[in-house]
């Protein structure tokens, strides 16, 4: 049976390197699975209790629609950059949002793999490391892959498109096992 996935960019910005990687996936997902970008989570207020009203699928109106949009999916992809060592906090903000009411949310049992791109050597090694930890926070399941770590982004992205062949061929593959490891559910 085809497997939807929802793919969530930890970037906001524009020329994003994260978001083309996350496009490139959308292209290379294998036959049997498709992938669909989030809406931004730009649009997300900052977390405030006070607005939340801790129902499943509620909340402020963004966080409500991106809430059903991972109800919705499978399973998730996340592409995303490493800030200061760690997860951006836009996405951190993102996951808290999606993540009420604890342990019962739309992230519980969920299915996910995360993938990341920098312009250095590390290849957002550290933040994938701390995502992990907050994805075994929200009781989600967490692919238990190799990472994907795309270093020099810079590099192998030309105008937001992933150029780079053997990168290409790398991703696909991961996509194809994420695939082959969904069909156990
Ligand atoms: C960075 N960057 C970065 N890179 C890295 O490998 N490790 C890090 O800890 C950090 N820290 C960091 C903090 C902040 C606040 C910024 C803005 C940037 C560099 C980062 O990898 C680079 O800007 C990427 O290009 C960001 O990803 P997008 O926006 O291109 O997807």
């Amino acid at each position: 049976m085809s497997k939807s996935i929802l793919g969530i960019c930890g970037s906001l910005r524009e020329g994003s390197y994260n978001r083309a990687i996350l496009r490139a996936a959308i292209e290379l997902a294998p036959e049997g699975m498709t992938i669909e970008e989030s809406p931004s989570i730009g649009d997300l207020p900052l977390y405030n209790g006070d607005l939340d009203d801790q129902e499943k699928l509620g909340g402020p109106p963004p966080v409500a629609a991106f809430k059903k949009a991972i109800d919705a999916a499978d399973a998730l992809l996340f592409v995303t950059p490493e800030y200061n060592y760690s997860v951006p906090g836009v996405l951190k903000n993102a996951i808290d949002w999606a993540s009420r009411p604890g342990f019962k949310s739309v992230l519980a049992h969920k299915p996910v793999f995360a993938m990341g791109a920098s312009m250095g050597g590390t290849g957002t090694v550290r933040a994938q490391g701390h995502l992990r930890q907050v994805f075994y926070g929200v009781l989600a399941e967490v692919f238990p892959h190799g990472e994907v770590l795309v270093t020099k982004a810079q590099d192998k992205v030309e105008d937001g498109v992933l150029t780079d062949e053997g990168t290409r061929k790398f991703i696909g593959q991961a996509l194809a096992d994420y695939g082959e490891w969904l069909a156990r559910f």
